[in-house]
């Protein structure tokens, strides 16, 4: 009787669940978030600046990417222009502004500091002054910048001299960059991530080869020109963590003291659920886990890689990190930033043998649903599954797991698909997705997770990498066929008003 009584209360526990999950969006106040805690919007470098070949920048390896393989891209499209905030940047400080957002977070383009990449190459004036003149008009409306160092924009002067991030000779000349870059705005700038998800880097640019440099083994894409997925997403990643601490340990060492700024980094995953309660599955999701979000996260935390990947990453594929290196990367950070987009399930799978790469090394199916379903409703592009829990659930492993770092959540954000001749402005599901995200921020905050901040994805429509103009993550509309005119859509909306809310509301 009480057993059935128990399941019964469960039941319904798990009906209210669904009730509340398919009812109207949640409605959130200002007040709901700590007095303190940021709202801000994020961007890129490459998808949104524009001006590629002008003022001095140099070629990075998305400007070869999108231009000498147009192929690639699905529109056949590049950055040469995208938002042109390299000239419109008043505008997008004002957009900001006007939504209430108290930080805005984006990245400085390497080639557009050092054009070839290296010190040797020169520094442009132009490119420092362009930065500079974002900065003072950012803080002139009391805007905090949070800034990415590198967001994939790899010098292809670089790539060419030693191969970019497959050579560890990259680390120093990150160092040099990430120095010029805390010497210039470090006075103004106090928040920096050193890198934006080097997981997507690793997986999206030398296993599958759909983003820059486009590598990957023949099995894989035969129209990858070079590459190995079994070997270089491992030697790339480890020159990532490498660069990171690199230049963390150079803030500490000569700008801390003045410039009394944090340094973090922007990690993304997504959050993987076991396809059933199988110790087996259980296990899988676990090793997903390891070889997507605790990659970079370990290493950051304890100086070495997970043990799921020691023990699965056979043939001395993984590199090593020496005694010295892992005492640099132990601690290496004052914040995690966390990206989120989508969630999956993982199932057991018998080890690969043959065609071994990142993605088979886990020993894991991840897929996008279970029995025919969907983990959650598509979102524009694909791989965006909509799960918000996941977000929750993420927060709360990085913080039991990785000893309770203070996060900031760097991106999170859903695409509709771009329309021609069709000003699109009215976002509901846009509304609702960030109604139901931040929802389960609050509640992660609410059982100790240590988030002080949320930066939406994106404030602008932008160059989505492979998918082009074709999808449109921003909270503004970008009219790309009439001077990048932008237009506030409902979500811009429904966050100024979120944010400009009375605290006695
Ligand atoms: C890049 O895009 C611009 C503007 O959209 C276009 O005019 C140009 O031809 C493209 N460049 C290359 C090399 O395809
Ligand atoms: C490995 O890749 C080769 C080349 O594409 C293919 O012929 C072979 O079937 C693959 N082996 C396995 C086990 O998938
Ligand atoms: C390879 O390139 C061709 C031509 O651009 C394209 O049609 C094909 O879909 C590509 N194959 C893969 C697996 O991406």
């Amino acid at each position: 009787m009480r057993g059935k009584y128990i399941s019964l209360l469960v039941l319904i526990a798990l009906a209210f669940n669904e009730v509340v999950a398919k009812s109207s969006t949640p409605k959130l106040r200002r007040s709901d978030f700590p007095e303190d805690f940021i709202f801000g919007a994020a961007t890129s470098a490459y998808q949104v600046e524009g001006a590629a070949h002008e003022d001095g920048r140099g070629p990075s390896i998305w400007d070869t990417f999108s231009e000498k393989y147009p192929e690639k891209i699905q529109d056949g499209s590049n950055g040469s222009i995208a938002d042109d905030s390299y000239r419109l940047y008043k505008d997008d400080v004002a957009l900001l502004h006007q939504i209430g957002f108290n930080a805005y977070r984006f990245s400085i383009s390497w080639s557009r500091i050092l054009p070839r990449g290296n010190l040797k190459g020169g520094i442009n004036r132009a490119g420092v002054k362009y930065y500079n003149n974002l900065i003072n008009e950012l803080l002139s409306k009391g805007i905090k910048p949070f800034v990415t160092i590198f967001h994939w924009d790899t010098p292809q002067g670089l790539e060419d001299a030693y191969g970019g991030f497959r050579s560890a000779e990259i680390v120093n000349d990150f160092r040099d960059y990430a120095d010029i870059c805390f010497e210039s705005f470090g006075d103004r700038v106090k928040h920096w991530m050193t890198l934006n998800e080097p997981l997507t880097v690793v997986q999206q640019g030398y296993v599958q080869g759909v983003m820059a440099p486009g590598r990957c083994s023949k099995f894989t894409n035969p129209n990858c020109t070079a590459g190995d997925g079994s070997t270089e997403p491992y030697i790339v990643g480890h020159n990532l963590i490498l660069a990171h601490g690199a230049a963390v340990k150079l803030y500490r060492e000569k700008y801390k003291a003045s410039q009394n700024g944090q340094v973090g980094i922007a990690l993304n995953a997504g959050w993987n659920l076991p396809y059933t309660e199988s110790a087996e599955d259980r296990l899988a999701a676990a090793r997903a886990m390891a070889f997507t979000f605790d990659y970079f996260m370990e290493p950051l935390v304890t100086g070495k890689y997970p043990v799921d990947m020691v023990n699965n990453v056979k043939d001395g594929r993984l590199p090593k990190f020496t005694a010295q290196q892992s005492k640099m990367l132990q601690g290496s950070y004052d914040f995690i930033g966390i990206n989120y987009y989508s969630s999956s399930y993982a199932k057991n799978v018998p080890c690969s043998t043959e065609n071994v790469t990142l993605f088979s090394d886990p020993c894991a199916s991840v897929t996008g649903e279970r029995e025919g379903v969907p983990i959650g409703p598509k979102a524009a592009s694909d791989w965006l599954l909509i799960y918000p829990k996941g977000i929750r659930d993420l927060v709360l492993y990085a913080k039991y797991k990785f000893k309770d770092p203070v996060m900031y959540i760097t991106e999170n954000g859903r695409d509709e698909a771009s329309r021609t001749g069709q000003i699109l402005l009215k976002d509901g599901e846009r509304i609702e997705f960030y109604a139901r995200h931040l929802e389960m921020v609050r509640e992660a905050i609410s059982v100790g997770a240590n988030v002080k901040g949320f930066f939406a994805w994106s404030l602008l429509d932008n160059y989505e990498w492979a998918n082009g103009y074709t999808v449109r993550f921003g909270l503004v509309y970008v009219d790309f066929k009439d001077g990048c005119k932008r237009y506030l859509k409902k979500s811009a909306h429904w966050f100024r008003k979120l944010l400009h809310q009375k605290k006695s509301n």
